[in-house]
């Protein structure tokens, strides 16, 4: 035999030599779910060893994050019912949870990336991710409300904004509400790629943000589709995303390869409350290996082309790394 290819995994030195992807702390972004209140820190019956977080703990788990090597985190809140309506106007209020949850993350870790989502669903009577008219999501008055929205965590401090409601032109309304206010350093982290998929199940319970009729099939993408992930990431892309993003992560990692062959800027990966929650169950069964699936799958994720790893096992994954 010319080629035996066993000769380079004949040992971990020799593996660790010709090893193509490795995970790192710089991979990643921590999801963190805000609460109110104070010294609170609820697990969330669906995502085993997650939590939301009054703005005291959160700050507390900012720091333990940094200390990691964890250098951004994305936010959501979860919104009380009576701040809820048809328009979210809760989410423009400076005073909101969200913004001051951006300030006291700076606070706490003045260095560390604050991403936050953008979107209407935790402020929607409806649950859902725009303007309800007639049974229709409305895209155009949404669009208008996210880039309000978008410039309120701006002028709150955030570094990113991470807008996650699939509206058609949202990234440019966004852009040019920023460039009009001078907030011409503010990034633009575009869920680009986003399925109607059934992982997001845990989330919905995290922020209790389920829609309250029917599904979020006329904005999120059909999951059977790739052509079409294309399109809506370059038109991000020409409307001014610095980053875009694929979500869920381990059923689309096709999507992530071609995405990345077809860009020229970063490409992130949301893992979803779904695939986290999957893992949990089968490992509190003793079925896996919660560590070693973990990191097998993280790496699929990199492998595939995501730079940027969005994931509920940040912090598990970089305490063992
Ligand atoms: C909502 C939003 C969702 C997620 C992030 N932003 C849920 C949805 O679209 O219903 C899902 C994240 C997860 O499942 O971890 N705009």
């Amino acid at each position: 035999m010319l080629i035996r290819h066993r000769r380079l995994r004949k040992s971990h030195a020799i593996r660790s030599l010709v090893r193509e992807t490795t995970l790192s702390p710089d991979d990643f972004i921590a999801p963190l779910f805000v609460i109110e209140g104070q010294g609170k820190k609820e697990e969330i019956a669906s995502m085993p060893d997650y939590y939301r977080f009054s703005l005291d703990l959160l700050q507390a788990e900012v720091r333990q994050l940094w200390e990691l090597g964890i250098k951004g985190v994305l936010l959501f809140v979860k919104v009380e019912d009576y701040l809820k309506d048809n328009r979210g106007k809760e989410a423009l209020n400076p005073e909101g949870l969200m913004q001051r949850a951006v300030q006291a993350v700076k606070q706490a870790t003045p260095e560390m990336l604050v991403m936050t989502d953008v979107a209407l669903d935790p402020y929607s009577s409806y649950g859902h991710d725009g303007i309800v008219e007639d049974g229709k999501i409305l895209n155009d008055p949404t669009t208008e409300i996210l880039a309000q929205m978008a410039l309120s965590h701006v002028q709150a401090g955030a570094d990113f904004v991470a807008p996650s409601d699939m509206m058609d032109g949202r990234i440019r309304a966004i852009r040019n509400l920023l460039e009009e206010h001078g907030e011409v350093d503010a990034g633009i982290m575009s869920y680009s790629a986003k399925y109607a998929s059934s992982f997001y199940g845990p989330f919905r319970d995290a922020l209790d943000s389920a829609p309250g009729f029917g599904d979020k099939k006329t904005y999120q993408m059909d999951y059977a589709n790739a052509t079409e992930a294309i399109k809506e990431t370059l038109s991000d892309v020409e409307e001014g995303a610095d980053i875009v993003m694929v979500k869920p992560g381990l059923c689309y990692l096709d999507i992530v390869r071609e995405i990345k062959n077809a860009v020229d800027i970063p490409v992130a990966v949301y893992q979803v409350s779904g695939e986290y929650s999957m893992l949990k169950a089968a490992a509190e069964k003793g079925w896996l290996d919660h560590d070693a699936v973990m990191l097998e799958q993280l790496t699929a994720i990199k492998r595939a082309g995501a730079q940027i790893i969005v994931s509920y096992f940040a912090k598990d994954a970089v305490k063992l790394l």
